[in-house]
């Protein structure tokens, strides 16, 4: 079991890193209803102890090698949103992103996606990486789409607010 650090990546405009206590307002501050709505826990919204445990589970996650990868992600210095890599199997890796409503129709998603992504399979030896998205999620379909990612099937998630959901399933594959 090797223990990682949480690396700086970078596209030239977007940069992923470790998420730190001082993010926790902003990235408070940019969940909006969408958001919630879909990462399934409408309509109850994060607060500063939820967050606080999140940050609390990546940070040691990256310092005990365990099942999650995150990532802010952020636009010289400011938090415009972040990214999830949790591991389900070996070699296999499931990614979540968000971007906050400013911020959002710009692009971001896609350099998140495509960091993330080359991420996965370059230094975690992932040899695929899943999305789950839903159906009228339409611009996470086209973030799936412009980063080579094929659909593959569907499955039904249990939601935090205690329903269940149609998703579909995008999927990359290591060439
Ligand atoms: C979905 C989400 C991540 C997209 O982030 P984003 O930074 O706005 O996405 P991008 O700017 O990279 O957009 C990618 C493409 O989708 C399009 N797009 C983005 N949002 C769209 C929307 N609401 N309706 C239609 N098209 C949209 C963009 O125009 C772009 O298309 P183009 O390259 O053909 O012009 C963002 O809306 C979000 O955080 N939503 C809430 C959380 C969420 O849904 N996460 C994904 C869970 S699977």
């Amino acid at each position: 079991v090797s223990v990682r650090a949480p690396p700086t990546l970078t596209d030239g405009v977007l940069q992923l890193d470790a998420f730190t206590s001082a993010d926790v307002d902003a990235h408070l501050a940019g969940e909006d209803g969408e958001h919630a709505r879909r990462f399934g826990w409408w309509p109850a919204s994060s607060t500063t102890d939820t967050v606080g445990h999140a940050f609390g589970r990546w940070e040691r996650d990256w310092a005990i090698d365990g099942p999650t990868r995150a990532f802010a992600a952020r636009i010289g210095g400011d938090l415009v949103g972040g990214c999830e890599l949790r591991q389900r199997s070996k070699g296999q890796y499931v990614l979540a992103y968000w971007v906050h409503p400013p911020h959002r129709r710009k692009g971001y998603a896609t350099r998140i996606a495509a960091l993330a992504t080359t991420y996965a399979m370059q230094e975690l030896g992932a040899s695929s990486v899943e999305l789950q998205i839903e159906p009228d999620n339409v611009g996470s379909l086209r973030v799936a789409e412009k980063n080579g990612y094929q659909a593959v099937g569907e499955t039904i998630e249990h939601t935090d607010a205690g329903t269940r959901r149609l998703m579909l399933v995008y999927r990359r594959t290591r060439p």
